[in-house]
Formats: C-alpha cells, sequence, structure tokens
C-alpha cells in the first residue's frame, strides 16, 4: 500500500452533550491512525481561533474534514468564524495562496429532515448538494478536490440505536478507504453522498481495520 493520506477531522458540534449521532460518527474513527479529530468547538469555546496553528493542522493534512450537523442549511456558527480567519488571502487563495492546493475536502454532515425533504417537491425544496455549494466553491478557489459529502439524513427520526451505529460504521469505512487511497473514483456518481455508494467502495475495499463498539 502506497503511504497512507493523513486525515484532519474539523468537527463543529456546540451541544455535544446532547448529541445522539455525531458523538457516535466521531467515537467510530477516534481510534483510526493517521486520523486526528479537532473538535473546534472544545478548542475554542470563546470563539478565540489561533490562526496559525489551524494553518499549521492544514498545512500537515492531505484530506480536510468539515464535520457537524447541518444549521439552518450550513455549518454551527464556529466553523463559519473558522473559515472566515483561517482561509485567508495569501494562505488559501489569492496571490502566492496555495497552502491547500491539491488537498481534497469532504463535508460530513447529519441533518433533522429526511433525505424526501430535501428536493423540489419536498419542503426543505433543494437539494443537499445545491446547499453545500458554498463549502463545494470554497474548496474550488482553495485549489481542493471537493468530494461527494457524507450525508446522513433524518436523525430526527432516528429510534432504533442500531440504526446510528450502522451509519457510524459506514463512516468508519468512508474515512478509512480515503485515508487509504482507496476509493474507486471513476465509478462515483459526484452529486451522490458517498453513504449511499456504499456498495461501490465496499466491491474494491476490505477495511483492515475492525470497527470498535460503537
Ligand atoms: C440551531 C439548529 C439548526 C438546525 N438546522 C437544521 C437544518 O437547517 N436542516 C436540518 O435538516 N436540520 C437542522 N437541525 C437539526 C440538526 O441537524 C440535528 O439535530 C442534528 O443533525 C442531530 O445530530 P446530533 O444528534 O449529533 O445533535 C438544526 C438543529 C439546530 C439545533
Amino acid at each position: 500500500m502506497n503511504r497512507p493520506n493523513s486525515v484532519l477531522i474539523l468537527f463543529a458540534h456546540p451541544a455535544l452533550e446532547k448529541s445522539r449521532v455525531n458523538r457516535q460518527l466521531i467515537r467510530a474513527v477516534s481510534d483510526l491512525a493517521s486520523v486526528t479529530i479537532h473538535d473546534l468547538y472544545e478548542a475554542y469555546p470563546n470563539f478565540h481561533i489561533n490562526v496559525a496553528y489551524e494553518q499549521d493542522l492544514l498545512r500537515s493534512h492531505d484530506i480536510i474534514v468539515f464535520h457537524h450537523p447541518f444549521y439552518w442549511y450550513s455549518s454551527p456558527a464556529l466553523l463559519k468564524e473558522w473559515q472566515d480567519l483561517v482561509l485567508e488571502h495569501g494562505f488559501a487563495y489569492g496571490h502566492n495562496g496555495i497552502a491547500l492546493q491539491g488537498k481534497k475536502l469532504l463535508s460530513a454532515i447529519t441533518t433533522g429532515g429526511s433525505k424526501e425533504t430535501y428536493c423540489r417537491q419536498g419542503h426543505n425544496y433543494f437539494t443537499i448538494g445545491e446547499l453545500l455549494a458554498p463549502f463545494q466553491q470554497t474548496a474550488n478557489l482553495c485549489g481542493m478536490q471537493y468530494l461527494p459529502p457524507f450525508v446522513v439524513n433524518g436523525t430526527h427520526q432516528f429510534r432504533d440505536p442500531h440504526h446510528i451505529a450502522t451509519h457510524a460504521k459506514d463512516y468508519r469505512t468512508i474515512i478509512t478507504a480515503l485515508r487509504d487511497n482507496q476509493l474507486p473514483w471513476n465509478d462515483l456518481q459526484p452529486s451522490l453522498p458517498l453513504n449511499q455508494q456504499l456498495h461501490v467502495i465496499s466491491s474494491s475495499f476490505a477495511p483492515q481495520e475492525a470497527s470498535p463498539h460503537v
């Protein structure tokens, strides 16, 4: 196997103590080698972001994950503040702003609304892909490749803990495949969430590391 990619998960959940879903997703990837989990609300409860530290973290990782619950069709506020401060001109874009070029960006989100509500006939009208456009275009501007997202819909309806555990297992499979350069890019549909394409991923990839109990 080639050198594994280093993965930086920028995790933003303002009320982790109340989380049912994201807490399990994070737990499922917490022991993976070459994967750094950076809990932004834990690091910066007062929103005083250490820009130089964050930029160093970005420089030293190949794949960046924005992992958060969907809040008002976007990210919780701290991740937006992080973007505003960390993705500086001259670092992330603009003249000499090449620090992120060639890296990959993945959005990993959970939504209270069901999959069916995110379409023209549904009450959220827009698709998840459309609503994630600002993240996609941010990646484009920074010279990064924006990956099909990891999306867990309908968290408000989750009753069975096994349901959440299945999503956590899928998240681990995807992060591991990304880390190990095992995603079959040519066979993936860019507009479909990665976790709806697991059959393609699984057929070309057998995870090396067993999943912990989640
Ligand atoms: C302030 C706030 C805004 C939210 N906005 C949305 C939204 O725009 N779309 C949606 O589907 N769910 C929305 N939700 C629901 C959350 O996405 C959902 O509670 C979360 O994904 C559950 O994950 P957790 O168990 O880890 O907290 C919102 C929740 C809160 C508290």
